[in-house]
This record gives C-alpha cells, sequence and structure tokens, in this order.
C-alpha cells in the first residue's frame, strides 16, 4: 500500500493560526519564567531515560495547542503506525520503512505489530534475529581470538570501509561507546574516496591482525568499492612483503577470506569481490542507509564493544520508539521537538539548528546527524510529486560543548540569527576526575572536574534563554559606550536533554529521538524522508567527468568553460 496525497499543512487552521502568533511574536522567556513557576515542571518531560526540558523554548500553551494540533491535522501518529507496520512509506524507491523492526526484542510479548509479523511476504522478526545471531556469533568468534588471521594470529584492528549512513552510524557510535570497548581491539574507519584516508588508516597497521569490513547497502558506492580495493591490494602487497603469503590467486583467495567480511543488501555483488557469502551479513532494502546503524552495519562496534552492550543500544531505540508510539501527542518527546523545530524554521525563519553535545564521546554525533536530518528532509517536493508549500529541512550543525563555547557561540549569543540549539549532556562521566590543585581561586582543591564542564551546560542555556540587560552591565560599573557590545538579549532558544550516563541504551534512545524529530517534520512537510535522489546527479557527472581529469582529451573538450578550465588547471598542476 502506498501514502495517500499529503495533507497540505500550510492549508490547516492550526498552520494560519500559528502564522497569526508568529506575526510580531516577540519572545519573553524572562517574563514567561517569572509569570509560572511551573513553567519548567509544565515543558520539561520524560522519554525513557532522557529528561528533555523545554521550558527555554518559545513555547507557550497556546503555542504548544497549535503545534500539537497541527501534528494531529497532519495525522504524524498514523503515519509513525503505518511506518512501523511496513506500509510503503518511501513512495519514490516504493519500499516499507522498517528501521524499527531492527531493534524490536526477540519474541518480544504485546509487541505492535505483533511478533512475526509479515511485510512484503517477509517474516521480518524472524529475519532480522536470525542476521543479529549471525552477526553475534562472528562477533564473538573475533573477540575471543578464536577468528584467526591468514597466519594464525588474532584481529586487533577491525578497519570498518563504508560512507555516508555505511560510516558515519558505526563511527559516531564507536566514538559514543569508547569506555565499552574490549582491550585489544581499535577500530578505524575508512570513508572517503581521498586516498590520504586509506593510507592514514592502514598506516602502522598489522596486515596479519587486521580484518576489513566491507559496508555498503549497496555494494556500488565509488568511494567504498574503490577503498576495497585499496585495502586488498594493501593486504595482499603487505602479507607479500613479509612472505606471509605468496602471489598465487589461491593464497590471495584465503587471505581474502580470513581478513574481509562484508555487510550489504547485495549479497551477489559481496560475491563477485571475493568475498565469502559465508562471511557476509545481510540487510533489507527497507532500511534506509542513514538508519542503518543498528543493522548489521553495525559489526564493527559489536566486536568492538560485544553482543550484550548492542543488545542494551538496541532496546534503548527500542524504548523510544515505544515512547514515540504509545506517549500522548502532548508529552511525546520526539513528535514536540520536530514540531518546535518546524516552528522555529518555518514560522520564526530560523535558519539552522545547533547540536551541542556536552560529552566528548558525542563528538561524531552531529555530523552523524547531519545525514539523518539533511538527506532526509532536504527536498523540494512532496511525496506526491508536488511542490512543497514551505521551506523543509534543516540545517543542523554543531560541536562538543565546552570547544564550540570558545568558537562559534559568540553568534549564537550575540548576533542577528536565530539560532535554536539542542545541549546534550550526560550525569555521570566515564571518567570522573578531580582536579586536586584547584587555581587558587575560582576552583578549589578536589573540583570534581565533570561538574565544572556541567556548569558550563547549565550556564549557557540561562545565559542564551535570559541574557543580561544594559542596566545590568552598567551595575557592573561597565563604561557607558562599551555597553552595547556588552548586552545579551536572551530569548535565544535551547532546548537540553540529560541522561544518567552515556550507556549503549542512552546511545541508542539519542539516535531514534532523532529518527523520530526527523520523521515528524518529514510528516508535516508532506515529504518522503526515506528516498535520496539529490545526490544521484553529482555521482553520474563524477563518472562522465572522470575521464577527462585523467587526461581525456575529448571528454575534457565537452565540459562547460568552468569546468574544462578547472580540470585544465588540476592538470597542469600535476605536470600532466
Ligand atoms: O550517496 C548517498 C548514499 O546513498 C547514502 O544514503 C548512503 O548512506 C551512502 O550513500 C552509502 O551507500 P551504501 O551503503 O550503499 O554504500
Amino acid at each position: 500500500m502506498t501514502e495517500s496525497v499529503p495533507v497540505d499543512s500550510t492549508s490547516t487552521e492550526a498552520w494560519k493560526q500559528l502564522e497569526g502568533v508568529a506575526d510580531g511574536f516577540s519572545p519573553d522567556l524572562r517574563g514567561w519564567f517569572a509569570a509560572d513557576p511551573e513553567r519548567a515542571a509544565k515543558y520539561t518531560f520524560q522519554a525513557a531515560d532522557l529528561t528533555v526540558d523545554l521550558s527555554k523554548s518559545f513555547l507557550t500553551e497556546e503555542i504548544l495547542g497549535l503545534l500539537v494540533q497541527l501534528a494531529r491535522d497532519t495525522d504524524v501518529a498514523g503515519r509513525y503506525d503505518a511506518m512501523i507496520r511496513g506500509e510503503h512509506i518511501n513512495v519514490t524507491e516504493n519500499r516499507a520503512v522498517l528501521h524499527t523492526a531492527l531493534r524490536r526484542p526477540k519474541n518480544g510479548e504485546g509487541l505492535v505489530p505483533p511478533a512475526g509479523f509479515v511485510v512484503d511476504g517477509q517474516d521480518v522478526d524472524a529475519d532480522v534475529h536470525a542476521t543479529l545471531d549471525k552477526v553475534y556469533a562472528f562477533a564473538e568468534k573475533v573477540r575471543s581470538g578464536e577468528w584467526k588471521g591468514v597466519t594464525g594470529k588474532r584481529i586487533e584492528t577491525v578497519v570498518n570501509i563504508g560512507i555516508g549512513g555505511s560510516d558515519l552510524g558505526p563511527v559516531m557510535v564507536y566514538e559514543a561507546l569508547k569506555p565499552y570497548v574490549q582491550a585489544g581491539i581499535e577500530c578505524r574507519f575508512v570513508s572517503n574516496i581521498d586516498p590520504s584516508d586509506i593510507y592514514e588508516k592502514t598506516e602502522g597497521l598489522d596486515p596479519e591482525t587486521t580484518l576489513f569490513i566491507v559496508a555498503s547497502k549497496t555494494f556500488g558506492t565509488l568511494e567504498t568499492l574503490t577503498n576495497a580495493r585499496l585495502a586488498r591490494q594493501w593486504l595482499w602487497e603487505r602479507l607479500a612483503a613479509s612472505t606471509a603469503i605468496g602471489d598465487s590467486d589461491d593464497e590471495r583467495t584465503g587471505a581474502v577470506a580470513k581478513h574481509f567480511v562484508a555487510v550489504s543488501t547485495a549479497l551477489d555483488k559481496v560475491a563477485a569481490f571475493g568475498i565469502d557469502p559465508e562471511n557476509a551479513f545481510g540487510f533489507w532494502d527497507w532500511v534506509g542507509g542513514r538508519y542503518s546503524v543498528d543493522s548489521a552495519i553495525g559489526t564493527s562496534v559489536v566486536i568492538a564493544i560485544g553482543p550484550e552492550n548492542w543488545q542494551q543500544f538496541l532496546a534503548g531505540f527500542h524504548a523510544i520508539d515505544e515512547h514515540m508510539r504509545t506517549t500522548p501527542l502532548e508529552q511525546n518527546v520526539p513528535v514536540l521537538m520536530g514540531m518546535l523545530n518546524v516552528w522555529y524554521s518555518n514560522f520564526l525563519k530560523a535558519q539552522s539548528h545547533a547540536v551541542l553535545p556536552y560529552a566528548q564521546y558525542l563528538h561524531r554525533f552531529p555530523a552523524y546527524l547531519q545525514q539523518l536530518t539533511m538527506e532526509s528532509n532536504g527536498k523540494s517536493v512532496r511525496w506526491d510529486g508536488s511542490p512543497v508549500s514551505t521551506d523543509t529541512g534543516e540545517i543542523f550543525w554543531g560541536e562538543p560543548g565546552t570547544n564550540g563555547q570558545h568558537a562559534f557561540y559568540q553568534l549564537i549569543h550575540q548576533g542577528t540569527r536565530l539560532i535554536p540549539a539542542d545541549f546534550i549532556a550526560v550525569a555521570n562521566p566515564a571518567h570522573a576526575l578531580k582536579d586536586f590543585s584547584g587555581d587558587g581561586a575560582a576552583v578549589e582543591p578536589g573540583q570534581d572536574v565533570h561538574a565544572l564542564f556541567m556548569a558550563n551546560f547549565f550556564a549557557q542555556t540561562k545565559a542564551l534563554a535570559f541574557g543580561k540587560t544594559a542596566d545590568e552591565v552598567r551595575a557592573e560599573g561597565t563604561a557607558e559606550a562599551v555597553v552595547p557590545a556588552r548586552v545579551f538579549s536572551g530569548n535565544r532558544p535551547t532546548t537540553s536533554i540529560l541522561a544518567p550516563a552515556l550507556t549503549p541504551s542512552v546511545v541508542g534512545q539519542l539516535i531514534a529521538l532523532y529518527e523520530h524529530i526527523v520523521f515528524t517534520e518529514g510528516t508535516i512537510w508532506g515529504i518522503d524522508s526515506f528516498d535520496q535522489w539529490g545526490v544521484e546527479l553529482g555521482k553520474q557527472l563524477a563518472l562522465q567527468v572522470a575521464p577527462a581529469v585523467d587526461g581525456d582529451a575529448e571528454t575534457l573538450a565537452a565540459q562547460d568553460s568552468s569546468t574544462r578550465a578547472l580540470i585544465a588547471r588540476y592538470l597542469e598542476l600535476r605536470g600532466a
């Protein structure tokens, strides 16, 4: 079953009323908090382990009511239900969208849809768990040392070769869960077709203890296949250099069998590359690349952190899926955050959205979210092909705090643009270090450094919300001429997300939260958040242009004058 004609959200009564509220909207966070001592409690919500405070955002009861009404008018809940049941809501590719099925517990009771549900003839749960079991068994072999390289040594380094969703998810989660990584196993991630990437990532590695995972949904991605060939070449050359293998086909094939595995939906192409299908882990076309971190695409991470932690990771996703499915819209965190983003971007004309993790281990989370949000919702037509009637997509960016504070926060605090920001932190750090010296002034000896870190987290959202008035600046004895430069307007909206610790479950929860925020926004805009046609033209043209860049005069002559001149200059600089 395919999707019906999307509701044009801009034609709804709620949209019109929101436009009315936005017209001349003048937020007053100081006033709102002063007038309502319950404001923080009223707008703080719990989703699994995530405490989400929306009170420093531009919400009032009227706005919240209208946003929830808009979510109702566009049937966010009904479409979510259709998604998890396997309807083909990825219309342009005529596919189901079932990443939520990747994390359903085995033989779970009370599941919706019920355990064993069938989509397009496939028993989804059975296939998901059969693959998980295969990944777990393989991961255990690598972790225990039972899996040996061609010379009988255990694996010490796992190199994941993939790009986009086949890279950003695994690398982000690996970094986030570093404290859970088994000693003696390191993962590296190669993505870019710039040869410097694979050069650097293989630098210093021992081929006898290195395992490559070629991760590609389609197994047709130029970057990944090129890097996989370079890795295979590297393996053969290095093993031959130490006389571990000779150069016969059999020996080379034997080396690949011990040092290469693959993750893909295209197992025929995996075999054609020379990887034994026994050493390949599948998934299905109903998992979008950017929604695939919890599929077999995460095999590198399963090896690193182990199956038990991976199960916790999946349980975290599922907890948020259940929150999304069962919580009334008024308290439904992904829906509220998604609707708030619509309020900021469509009505208040915010041009971008910062995501600022106060957890160093989440340093790749903003990059991960860029693909999730922008590849999903950067569209100009709706799922029925009609043009969208409002702006879509959000530009996500960010860096971990406190680093960002010393870089771009100036613009968030005092610039002219509205930049809603999500602040994400955990209460219990992996390493609770203390500063036993102190600084003789503000920092006492014995200071808990994470507490100091978190003081920044709390202070930033406070400063952004409430600012500093000219009178407050003057009261500090500031010279009048400098007062304007030192005023903070406040009324800069933030969302604070606080979790107990950066556990595998919490990382899963955070990812699922943003997946469903993206879903909510996509539904409001009426777009297919699960295709990515916008990446295709560049890929096609790269292949068309490639001969010219390699010196083919005829292809070069056929280019437009700018491209021709640039390629000619490149060839000149390469000395060609
Ligand atoms: O080019 C975009 C894209 O298709 C992403 O959607 C995807 O995550 C990435 O390329 C990698 O694709 P694959 O896993 O098929 O190699």
